[in-house]
């Protein structure tokens, strides 16, 4: 079998806080292929963040304690490797963007002079070959008037621009991952579908992996291959988009699936999940979907049901037979 680009073996994680361990990740266990594109879903607060932040080594380290586990990226446990390793990854072969492209880039400095930076550091660029590189990405990542735009400053763009700035900066090194975290939700609906479709295309042109995190399914069934479902810092579901969203083995999924809002289909009352998330520092010994779920017995406050299934997954006393197919 081929060694998948990413692996996630049990990663547990946690900060600490005035209220406790805070559990942010409890054995996480999925794998990214090279080239496919992995979505992360789940309601605000399960831990799609972190994990993320942990494989890219930006957990801040005064607060954040891995419990155990491993990353393993090409093989190798990143969680093993020295900040001057991980750093020279980032940015080489695993990219990240983020919700607000503000917020990452530094507004003193002109879009040009940071998306030459990593090329010169990374690929021993000569500052004018990265200066043409850099103009050149602008017009590939769909932004006029490129050279220009390397003379401006990140205040003068608009969101979508400035998303497109970190697609291009992203992409610079022709990382073999990138990580997308809910790139498109500061964004106008309109713009969310161009910047959507620019990743898939340029994920598809360099044959990158793409690690896309969402609380929306609809992006999921638009962009990714596999789906991975967190609940409360776990994964509850995962398996090819296409067999989860047809057919949800766990009533978490369920439920997102009969809260996503139908193009076209008028109704009077959108489902919404009953409930709140669960204290992370103060989880229970049993299903942490429990009281929210509607098909909950009494089984289901008696222990954690375990993740189970090889090509499906879910994790729920009740999921049914989980089917153990191959994929075609
Ligand atoms: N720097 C931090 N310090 C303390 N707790 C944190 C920190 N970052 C995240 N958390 C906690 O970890 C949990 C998961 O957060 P996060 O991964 O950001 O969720 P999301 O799925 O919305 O991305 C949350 O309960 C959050 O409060
Ligand atoms: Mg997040």
């Amino acid at each position: 079998m081929t060694q998948p680009l990413v692996r996630f073996n049990n990663l547990s994680l946690s900060f600490a806080s005035d209220s406790g361990r805070v559990r942010a990740v409890q054995d996480v266990t999925f794998d990214v292929m090279a080239g496919q594109t992995v979505g992360i879903v789940g309601e605000s607060g399960c831990g799609k963040s972190v994990t993320a932040l942990s494989l890219m080594g930006l957990l801040p380290p005064q607060s954040a304690h891995i419990d155990g586990g491993e990353i393993l990226f090409a093989g190798q446990n990143l969680l093993t490797l020295r900040q001057s390793q991980m750093a020279n990854l980032r940015g080489n072969q695993l990219a990240m963007i983020f919700q607000e492209p503000m917020s990452a880039l530094n507004p003193v400095l002109t879009i040009g002079e940071q998306l030459v930076e990593p090329l010169i550091r990374h690929l021993g660029d000569t500052p004018k070959i990265a200066w043409q590189k850099a103009t050149a990405l602008l017009t590939d990542v769909g932004l006029a008037r490129a050279e220009s735009l390397m003379k401006s400053y990140p205040h003068q763009l608009s969101g979508g621009m400035l998303q497109r700035v970190m697609i291009a900066m992203a992409l610079s090194c022709k990382p073999k991952l990138l990580i997308a975290d809910e790139p498109t939700t500061a964004l106008d609906v309109t713009v969310q579908a161009q910047i959507l479709g620019l990743l898939r295309d340029q994920a598809q042109r360099q044959q990158m992996a793409l690690m896309l995190i969402t609380h929306d399914l609809g992006v999921i069934a638009q962009m990714a291959d596999h789906v991975v479902v967190m609940y409360a810092g776990k994964v509850v579901e995962q398996g090819p988009v296409a067999d989860v969203l047809r057919n949800p083995l766990h009533p978490y999924t369920q439920g997102l699936i009969a809260s996503r809002p139908v193009p076209g289909e008028r109704r009077r009352r959108l489902y919404s999940i009953p409930g709140q998330v669960p204290d992370l520092a103060a989880l229970p010994a049993y299903c942490a979907f429990n009281d929210r779920c509607a098909k909950a017995t009494e089984r289901c406050r008696q222990g954690i049901p375990p993740l189970e299934g090889q090509y499906r997954q879910a994790a729920c006393f009740y999921s049914g037979q989980v089917p153990v197919l191959q994929p075609e």
